[in-house]
């Protein structure tokens, strides 16, 4: 048993509350390799935000729970070394989906976990999700849970269509359960299609998807129910155009990719929004300074020089959801 306290990783807890106080949100970047790890941290600690490292179950199976956690206790003694002297670092479970792996992550030093159990009849969402708070609260591990269904992919559990929140349920939800946060499903979606062009219309300038607007009043229903109390946006990236631009010009093929506009997450991260998921726009930028050297530097063969312009991409993607689109700069000095 590794407390998280021994790592110098912080809960949610207070993350949370101060997010929701001042009208901002915490950043939860996902993070599966050392450059996408460097520059989270880096980004972070250059604009003093507080943030979530987050671990999927895809990301155990490709690098290793175990050294993901050292990672992340590494991540702590880089960002003292690039000068943030308190840094609010919180390590979480990304869509646990038993009992099991929720407790093997508390028992190795994880400081917050999500039990999804959002596929589930809602009485049986209602038992494991309180099974894994009883655990986890004993060491003082945050949960996160969810409720409702987002569209697409969602780690192994697939959803054809997305099933919003409901919000009469959500008092019986959060008190029955004892969880902290709580995911909901207001039309964003996990990946790089969010929506079907057939749900989007077309600027007629660029051609480009405009998407559907997020169902806003679902969360000022859920937020009137439970008012103060943190609520979780999974699937927001917002899938920016100039890297699938980047990466179709350069031998790519993401036809029709779209995302959440920034313009929504900034609206939605000024409410009880207080933890914004994003992996997606992550995995373009990187892909798109890959590629682009690739086709410029065709007789490049070091991942140092592939890897690192990769790495300051994301960092300045980082920056600027950080800074233009959360409001999480200088929350955590
Ligand atoms: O929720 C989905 C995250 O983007 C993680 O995705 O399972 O491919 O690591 P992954
Ligand atoms: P995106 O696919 O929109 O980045 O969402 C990531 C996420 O919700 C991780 O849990
Ligand atoms: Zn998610």
């Amino acid at each position: 048993m590794v407390s998280y306290k021994e790592l110098g990783l912080v809960n949610t807890r207070e993350m949370f509350a101060k997010a929701i106080n001042g009208g901002y949100a915490i950043p939860a970047f996902n993070f599966n390799n050392m450059e996408q790890l460097q520059a989270i941290i880096k980004a972070s600690a250059e604009t003093k935000s507080p943030v979530i490292l987050q671990v999927s179950k895809g990301a155990r199976n490709y690098a290793n729970q175990t050294l993901l956690r050292y990672m992340a206790q590494g991540a702590v003694e880089y960002a003292k070394e690039l000068g943030w002297e308190n840094p609010q670092i919180c390590l979480h479970l990304d869509h646990g989906d038993s009992f099991e792996v929720c407790k093997s992550c508390v028992d190795f030093g994880f400081s917050s976990v999500m039990i999804d159990g959002s596929s589930l009849p809602y009485e049986e969402n209602i038992a494991l999700t309180k099974k894994v708070v009883e655990y986890a609260h004993q060491f003082d591990v945050t949960v996160e849970a969810e409720l409702g269904v987002l569209a697409g992919v969602e780690d192994d559990v697939q959803a054809e269509e997305s099933h919003y929140t409901k919000p009469e349920e959500v008092i019986d939800f959060a008190t029955r359960t004892g969880c902290d946060s709580l995911a909901i499903s207001i039309g964003t979606s996990h990946g790089a299609y969010k929506f079907k062009p057939e749900q989007c219309t077309r600027d007629p300038q660029t051609g480009k998807l405009v998407p559907p607007p997020l169902a806003f009043d679902v969360l000022d229903a859920i937020m009137e129910k439970l008012p103060g109390f943190p609520i979780v946006l999974h699937g927001s990236s917002s899938v920016p155009q100039e890297y699938v631009d980047i990466i179709n010009t350069h031998g790519g093929n993401l036809p029709d990719a779209v995302g959440i506009p920034e313009e929504q997450l900034r609206k939605a991260a000024k409410s009880a929004v207080c933890k914004i998921n994003i992996d997606s726009d992550s995995r373009l930028a990187f892909t798109a300074a890959v590629r682009k050297v690739f086709a410029d530097k065709p007789g490049e063969f070091d991942p140092r020089k592939y890897c690192g312009p990769a790495r300051d991409e994301m960092t300045k993607l980082y920056k600027h959801k950080i800074i233009e689109v959360l409001g999480s700069d200088g929350k955590a000095e």
